[in-house]
């Protein structure tokens, strides 16, 4: 028989789910899961919302009925003064059109472009770490990683003029993780310090990106920065992009190309000191394809194992944890109907450990990705950087900057995690280590 309409679980009254959900996000899906299955339905206040834990319907919302749907406004407008008319919150033909001027710029030819600058950055930061000291991990990929984008898109680092700039980020961007937990978007209007202070960070920011951009415009610099890449790019009509839609994708492309990949590292760093045998071997491998020489780009892609530890810490530890849609219109999913308005919830972190899908699920065992074991997997069930047209758009470059900094890290220390919790999380936006990731680093 047909089912049209989904289990619901009932939460409060007036404020429905919105305090589990809050509370502790993983939890409230993983136990909505258990309770309901594939698909159930809840209340956040007034808005109607549905999680899916079915890949095939997962890429109906991604893929075949992307029409159908928006980026998660609820959540968005918290901090759509940062990202404007970005890529990552754009939305119809205006995005479609950003995108494709975009793409060029992260496709692997032009990406292979800024390998040597990711490498002589990670040796950098590497080489000033003293042995036997105990450092903040996360803080330290966070910096790197803020320096190589910031590189990448103006061809600047902390060391020289990009410092304002980058300070102003790191500290906008805490408060884009406390805006995010408040309860109602009112607050974010009241003449509270906090929100004075993210205003005039923004204000900060955006003077220092349109610097950049007026600087750009008179440099003859050979050097293809990314910034460079979208300012010569043009629409179909001959024009070219206005100082302001340079702004919203440059801070859009800064925020969302550096804290992912500063978290997925850090989590990679810590299951890494817990899995010896995994360590070991990614060790060996690392040892075995530099063979004593420095990195350079033809060695990457023999890294084949060491490719796999990051996939495998991205599968238990997805530093986007979960994506949201809106319904534009009312519309069918599989055999359910979906009215307009309604929030769809797409949870990665619970998605990619069923162990109707992992087996072991829970063990962090990179020899899990062989061919077969890829290629038999439902498309959708991993899905770190989402998936469809909205696909993340620095995929490739990530990966690289990732495998970089691993491999520049591993060939000269080891991290030990000493402390006796394992570190927790802050679910936002993006998966946040809640105290950093506080190492110990031993040269080896
Ligand atoms: C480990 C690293 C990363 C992860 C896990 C990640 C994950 C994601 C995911 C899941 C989405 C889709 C969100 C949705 O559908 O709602 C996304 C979109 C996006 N990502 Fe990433 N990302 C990473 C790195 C990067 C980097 C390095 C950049 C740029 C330099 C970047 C720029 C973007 C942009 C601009 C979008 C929006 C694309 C669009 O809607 O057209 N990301 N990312």
């Amino acid at each position: 028989m047909v089912k049209t309409s989904a289990p619901r679980h009932k939460g409060l009254p007036i404020l429905g789910s919105l305090l589990e959900l809050y509370s502790d996000p993983q939890n409230f899906f993983q136990q909505l899961h258990k309770d309901y299955g594939d698909v159930v339905r809840f209340n956040m206040v007034n808005f109607d919302s549905i999680a899916i834990f079915d890949p095939k319907l997962i890429g109906e919302v991604l893929v075949s009925k992307h029409h159908d749907y928006s980026k998660n406004r609820i959540f968005w407008d918290n901090v759509k003064e940062v990202f404007g008319n970005g890529l990552l919150t754009n939305e119809g033909e205006s995005w479609k059109t950003q995108r494709k001027l975009a793409s060029p710029s992260f496709r692997p030819k032009s990406v292979a472009t800024y390998i040597d600058s990711m490498i002589s950055l990670s040796d950098l930061e590497v080489s000033s770490w003293i042995n036997g000291s105990r450092i903040d991990i996360h803080d330290k990929m966070m910096g790197l990683t803020a320096n190589i984008i910031a590189k990448i898109i103006f061809n600047t680092t902390t060391g020289d003029k990009g410092q304002t700039l980058l300070e102003a980020l790191k500290e906008l961007e805490h408060l884009i993780l406390s805006r995010i937990k408040r309860p109602h978007p009112f607050i974010h209007k009241l003449p509270l310090p906090s929100n004075k202070r993210y205003q005039n960070l923004i204000d900060v920011i955006e003077s220092e990106v349109m610097g950049f951009i007026d600087e750009s415009k008179e440099s003859d610099s050979e050097y293809p920065t990314l910034l460079s890449n979208l300012m010569r790019a043009k629409y179909e009509d001959g024009s070219s992009m206005s100082n302001k839609q340079l702004r919203d994708e440059i801070m859009t492309i800064f925020l969302a190309g550096h804290d992912t990949t500063a978290i997925t590292l850090s989590s990679t760093f810590y299951l890494l000191s817990q899995h010896n045998e995994v360590e070991r071997k990614m060790l060996r491998e690392i040892d075995y394809v530099l063979n004593g020489e420095a990195l350079t780009a033809d060695k990457l892609d023999k890294l084949t194992y060491t490719k796999k530890v990051i996939k495998e810490s991205m599968r238990l530890m997805p530093v986007v944890w979960a994506i949201g849609r809106e319904a534009e219109r009312d519309t069918q999913l599989g055999p359910y109907k979906i009215h307009k308005g309604t929030t769809v919830y797409i949870c990665q972190y619970l998605m990619q450990r069923l162990d109707k899908y992992f087996e072991s699920p829970k063990k962090f065992d990179p020899e899990r990705w062989t061919d077969e074991f890829t290629a038999n997997l439902p498309k959708y069930v991993y899905s770190p950087f989402g998936g469809g047209p909205r696909v993340c758009i620095g995929e490739h470059l990530s990966m690289l900057e990732a495998i970089i900094i691993l491999v520049t890290v591993y060939r000269k220390f080891k991290l030990v995690y000493e402390e006796k919790a394992p570190p927790e999380y802050f679910a936002g936006a993006v998966l946040t280590p809640k105290r950093g990731m506080p190492m110990a680093v031993f040269r080896r």
